[in-house]
């Protein structure tokens, strides 16, 4: 059995699970498992496949994990498509989360990158927000995050940005965290990489960060601006 620090793995029960617009949300009952710190990510089993797939904790009620789902593939929709009282392997936490002592935070975020907001805007106390979708439905997951600041397709997230952004903490795909790392090189940035493990064995996560090759599960998957490449 492999040990990582502050990990577990345990078979969680589905709670519910519920639409948020274009989403779902996915609520386990936690059993042992820590909420983590946000950012961390958790490998959940996705019935009927063969890997675990990577998500980021979306909320912490007392009592649940709650994980939001972008049913766009097999995995994620076996996942979607859950009923209460199912049970599935969950391993976690898992990575390094974000750093939580920023003194003007600014949540930016894409798509489902909207996906560890909710728990993060609560750790920091409700920080302003700008989240960027691709339609209205897909924007109704906004609501999870208090007081956030909405831009649709075509509008960029970055052009939404104030001059002066602060702190600058963000999650969606790899165009937008290139943009916001252009203008903004010490942001924290939620990067994304295909995932097997989880915790460094299988190498299928390795990324290119501050000019070297890393396993992002490793050393991400929260990772500063100035760490990656400048033109994506
Ligand atoms: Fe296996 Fe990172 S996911 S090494």
């Amino acid at each position: 059995m492999i040990e990582v620090a502050g990990a577990r793995r345990d078979r969680l029960r589905v709670a519910g699970v519920e639409s948020i617009g274009a989403y779902r949300l996915l609520r386990l009952a936690r059993a042992g498992l820590e909420p983590g710190i946000p950012g961390q990510f958790f490998m959940l089993e996705a019935p009927g496949r063969l890997l675990p797939r990577p998500f980021s904790l979306c909320l912490a009620p007392t009592g649940e994990l709650a994980f939001l789902i972008d049913p766009i593939g097999p995995g994620t929709r076996a996942l979607a498509e859950l009923e209460q009282g199912e049970s599935i392997d969950v391993f976690g936490p898992l990575g390094n989360g974000f750093d939580l002592s920023v003194e003007r935070p600014l949540l930016v975020g894409g798509g489902i990158g909207v996906a560890p907001f909710p728990y993060l805007s609560e750790r920091l106390g409700g920080p302003p927000a700008v989240l960027g979708f691709r339609t209205a439905l897909h924007a109704e997951a906004a609501a999870l995050v208090p007081g956030a600041e909405v831009v649709l397709d075509p509008t960029l997230v970055t052009d939404a940005l104030p001059a002066d952004p602060g702190d600058v903490l963000a999650c969606g795909p790899e165009p937008m965290l290139h943009a916001v790392a252009r203008l903004v090189p010490d942001a924290q940035l939620a990067w994304e990489a295909p995932m097997a493990c989880g915790y460094g064995a299988c190498y299928g996560c390795v990324v290119e960060t501050g000019g070297h090759n890393r396993r992002l599960c490793v050393v991400g998957p929260v990772v500063r601006g100035h760490e990656v490449p400048a033109d994506g």
